[in-house]
């Protein structure tokens, strides 16, 4: 009898539902239903810890390939606290974790997630369990991996949102700041600014300045062109704030009167150029719904690989996209690392190039 565990964990997107379909699946071909049983784990590392799961069947698994959100739910379960006994009712997490495993008999656990489950999972490696992880996020954000899933998804709905927004900014002559998500990497703001036809795209990578902006909303104007449209990433800085200490940093955003870092540039940009301002904030619809066809085929491929390398017994990896092959990356590589947008990629320079402003 094989037994497997499954999880996912942090923010959810679109795709962990496909991809937990195509592990899944994917086994059940191999071992077949006699000799295989499968755990999910209840809200991600959380129901590893207090032993929370429940035993799936193959129809679990059948009809949800296209179904957002993640039938075993997750929970976020910050790394830096992962260590930390909880002093109310002394839980050492990582070995409540790893009594789970034990108790289940578990000959590999799945675990599906981004940057910080990446680390969790990595943990559980050193403390000597077997792993196999998938990587998620809306943020394309893992390193090792050309591409995430629930990346795409987003990217459609990011670019819809501007799309509705060219329609209403044209008619009023209004200058629009769409907030798209993404606190350390730019990567669904420049995609879906590019697919959206945004005229100012700003990202954590390259800090700006008002300045910069407003030369091109006027330059925009003298064009003739009444409306603009910024696409802002919610973790867009400023040069001068990016000259901060990461600490002063923090605290002068915690002391901000503005909600976020759109309603802050909107004051000032609206100050500079007398123009009407507007600010759009789509937040966690960018997660929601259905995965996109692009996204249920890469869950799918991670899915069946991720399988692949629970049958070999590969364990220890994680199923990344690299030149449109999937490939394992050993998962001491991926811990600990971010994936952030070079700020010289062709990309970027083919945005440029299309006369779009990053604000530098
Ligand atoms: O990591 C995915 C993500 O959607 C980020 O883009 C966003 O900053 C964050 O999660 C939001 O987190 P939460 O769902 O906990 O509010």
């Amino acid at each position: 009898m094989k037994r497997i565990g499954m999880l996912t964990s942090g923010g959810d997107c679109q795709g962990l539902n496909a991809a937990l379909h195509g592990v899944a699946k994917a086994l059940y071909e191999y071992y077949g239903e006699d000799n295989l049983q499968i755990y999910g784990i209840t809200d991600g590392y959380r129901g590893l810890i207090t032993g929370e799961y429940r035993l799936m069947s193959r129809e679990d698994f059948s009809g949800i390939l296209n179904l957002g959100g993640t039938i075993l739910g997750t929970s976020r379960q910050p790394f830096k606290l992962m260590r930390v006994i909880d002093e109310k009712d002394s839980v050492d997490k990582v070995a409540a974790m790893k009594a789970t495993y034990k108790k289940l008999k578990l000959d590999c656990l799945v675990i599906l997630g981004g940057n910080g489950t990446h680390k969790t999972a990595n943990l559980l490696r050193e403390e000597g369990l077997n792993v196999v992880t998938l990587p998620k996020t809306i943020d394309n954000d893992v390193w090792g991996t050309d591409m995430t899933f629930g990346f795409q998804s987003a990217v459609d709905i990011a670019a819809n949102v501007l799309d509705c927004i060219h329609t209403t900014a044209t008619s009023h002559g209004r200058v629009f700041i769409v907030e798209l998500m993404g606190h350390k990497a730019g990567w669904l703001t420049l995609h879906a600014g590019i697919a959206g036809g945004a005229d100012v795209i700003l990202i954590p990578e390259i800090p700006y300045t008002t300045e910069s902006i407003v030369k091109t909303l006027k330059k925009r104007n003298r064009m003739g062109k009444r409306f603009s449209i910024l696409a802002v990433a919610e973790g867009a800085i400023s040069k001068e704030d990016a000259a901060l200490s990461k600490k002063a940093y923090k605290a002068k955003l915690a002391s901000s009167p503005y909600p976020s870092i759109s309603y802050k540039l909107a004051t000032e940009l609206e100050a500079l150029t007398g123009q009407e301002i507007r600010v759009t904030v789509p937040g966690h619809f960018q997660r929601g719904g259905s995965p996109c066809p692009y996204d249920r085929t890469l869950s799918t491929r991670f899915g069946a690989a991720a399988a692949q390398l629970v049958i070999e017994g590969k364990y220890g990896n994680m199923v990344a996209l690299r030149n449109n092959e999937i490939v394992p990356v050993p998962l001491q590589e991926v811990a600990g690392k971010l994936k952030t947008v070079p700020t010289d990629s062709s990309i970027v320079r083919a945005a440029r190039q299309i006369g779009v402003c990053f604000g530098d």
